[in-house]
């Protein structure tokens, strides 16, 4: 994570690179930096600890000229959060500076190297050893700061998007990438740099998405030039992104994640629009014509995602298995990744991923692609790694997700999963024809009926401060409700500090029992299905506890409103798409408690959106 913004032209840079780094700031908010070659020749180096506003204020009675700069918002890996450790990094002599989104592994070893040669460190990151050593090489061996670059990058391992300036050539900021990612805007006699497009887009559409080992030398009043670190010139692939600034604007809402909540029947639309025909009740995914014979002859379906992604992945599970009849596994990719899985050419690796730049879930792609699987990717941010390593994917469609709690982009990768396996059915000829067009009209109905899931939010606002106490909360599921039960307890936990487990309804008589008490909320997502009976005792075995119950309930619902101490009601449709419409009220619900107890709900604590470190 860490987010990363670059300015070089003839604007003055500072409020460029502030804007740039509050557009970033769900990357990570431990601290934030900024470093700009002023209009007298300084290098001027100014950082705070924690969000940007307060480097604004730091920065209120300091030199803040110039048109060159480069700025910095991180989420902490090396080295606690704090002024000292945030970037950008001085090299020793104050002649360069440097960003850095990624972890240098083998930081510790060329530290140690250039102690023994006298270089002194100011602080305890990674990314500090990277500039030392860039200088380092420089006057050694007489370089400029590309050829510099160039040799240092060739001795670090690890990943890394990075930004050089040297204040002896204000024309000029290198960067470079491996596994981070890194965007160069191309204005008129001005460039910009941005961890994605959103700090860039306000000035351009013009962009090259750098490569991977790919360097970028940036110099004023000359074309952008873009090399590998062996010095090969690459062709420029100059796209032209199209993002909506409404887009990733509140809207009027007090937060991103409430507007993100709100957003869902139109991302859903979004989602689908131009893969479901309507009239014909009938889905396309263009992956499906291209690669048709690759995902039909699939032995066996193995997902690799983390956090909300994964969730997500566990609705896919019981979609493919259910109506395909595929075997599928979901895995979380850290663990994929690391402890050997057997993986072979007959199987079908779905990478699902909000941002499209998880180091983990781009670790375990590049596993599987050795082990000879075929790679889908089930992605939302356009032009992102993941979608770049993949070998055909769908994407959710659901615009910028800005929240560092996932939302939309949970029910848009729903979404995606459900078109995926209907798709797969149908062809694959494991449910009937009648029952296909029913579930295809169905899954279009679901954005209307997420609209009326909508409007369960002022009860919930009114009920939230009932909960603001716990100390602890359960979540119950079953069937496609237990995956939604994990997903209810994550956003809880992450916005509200408060401790959540989700649990498999049944299950729980297996130990969480022993934790209910009058004091412990319990969420049921109790809606009609197969299960529904079941669930109901699972509710009486709480009750019978003193437990408190609060159940999620289809209209019509007579039953569960005899012991549940609260209802919400939801409006009906197929078991496999209720998580579409029952992860609305338990998105609310963690986001009024949020509030409610005072947190900062787009930028919790110790979080970030996009990460891109293992
Ligand atoms: C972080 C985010 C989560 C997200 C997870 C996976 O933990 O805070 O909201 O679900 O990463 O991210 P991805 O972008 O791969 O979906």
């Amino acid at each position: 994570m860490c987010g990363i913004v670059g300015y070089i032209g003839t604007k003055k840079a500072y409020p460029i690179l502030i804007k740039g780094l509050q557009r970033l700031e769900y990357r990570g908010y431990d601290s934030a930096g900024v470093a700009m070659i002023s209009d007298s020749g300084d290098l001027n180096v100014y950082k705070a600890k924690g969000k940007v506003d307060n480097l604004t204020e730091f920065c209120s009675d300091k030199d803040i000229s110039g048109s060159v700069g480069i700025a910095h918002t991180r989420w902490a890996t090396h080295g606690e959060p704090s002024a000292r450790n945030a970037h950008p990094h001085y090299s020793s002599t104050h002649n360069l500076a440097i960003i850095h989104n990624g972890i240098i592994e083998n930081y510790a070893t060329i530290k140690a190297k250039l102690q023994t040669k006298g270089v002194e460190f100011k602080s305890d990151t990674d990314t500090e050893v990277l500039v030392q050593l860039v200088e380092y090489v420089m006057v050694k061996k007489n370089l400029t700061l590309l050829e510099a670059v160039q040799v240092a990058l060739h001795q670090v391992i690890g990943a890394y998007a990075i930004a050089i300036v040297d204040k002896r050539d204000p024309r000029q900021i290198i960067a470079a990438r491996k596994q981070s990612p890194l965007v160069v805007g191309i204005g008129e006699d001005e460039f910009f740099l941005g961890s994605d497009a959103s700090p860039i887009i306000d000035y351009t559409d013009k962009v090259v998405y750098l490569e991977d080992g790919n360097i970028a030398v940036i110099r004023l009043g000359e074309e952008l030039r873009v090399m590998s670190i062996l010095g090969e010139e690459q062709e420029l692939n100059v796209k032209t992104v199209d993002i909506d600034l409404g887009q990733i604007e509140k809207g009027g809402y007090n937060h991103f994640m409430l507007k993100e909540i709100f957003e869902q029947p139109e991302c859903l639309k979004n989602c689908m629009r131009g893969r479901i025909n309507v009239e014909g009740n009938h889905v396309t995914l263009s992956a499906m014509i291209d690669y048709r014979q690759q995902l039909l002859s699939a032995k066996r379906i193995v997902i690799v995602a983390c956090g909300t992604s994964w969730h997500a992945g566990l609705i896919g599970k019981q979609l493919f298995e259910s109506l395909c009849r595929i075997p599928c596994e979901v895995e979380y990719a850290s663990e994929f990744r690391y402890r050997n899985p057997v993986v072979t050419k007959d199987d079908v690796v779905i990478a699902i991923s909000q941002s499209g730049e998880t180091a983990d879930t781009l670790a375990a792609i590049q596993l599987a692609k050795e082990q000879g699987a075929f790679i889908y990717g089930i992605c939302n941010a356009i032009g992102s790694s993941i979608p770049r390593a993949t070998d055909t994917g769908t994407y959710i469609h659901v615009g910028p997700e800005i929240g560092v709690a996932s939302t939309k982009a949970f029910t848009g990768q729903v979404t995606v999963l459900s078109m995926l396996a209907l798709c797969l059915a149908s062809e694959r000829g494991t449910i009937s024809e009648e029952q296909y067009k029913e579930m295809v009209k169905e899954l279009t109905l679901i954005p209307e009926k997420q609209e009326q899931a909508l409007k369960t939010n002022e009860q919930i606002e009114r009920l939230a401060p009932i909960f603001t106490y716990a100390k602890n909360c359960l979540y119950l599921g079953r069937g496609y409700n237990y995956p939604l039960a994990l997903e209810g307890a994550l956003k809880l936990k992450e916005i509200s500090y408060i401790h959540a487990e989700g649990y498999p309804a049944a299950e729980m008589k297996h130990g969480p029992i022993a934790l209910i008490d009058s004091e412990m909320p319990v969420f049921v997502i109790a809606t009609r299905d197969r299960l529904y009976e079941k669930v109901i005792s699972n509710i009486q075995e709480v009750r019978a506890r003193g437990g408190r119950v609060t159940a999620l309930v289809t209209e019509g619902d007579t039953q569960i409103q005899k012991f549940a101490d609260h209802i919400i009601t939801l409006p009906d449709t197929l078991e496999c798409f209720q998580p579409l419409i029952a992860s609305i009220p338990l998105q609310l619900l963690a986001y009024h408690i949020a509030v409610c107890k005072g947190k900062d709900v787009d930028r919790p604590r110790n979080l970030a959106k996009s990460v891109t470190v293992e």
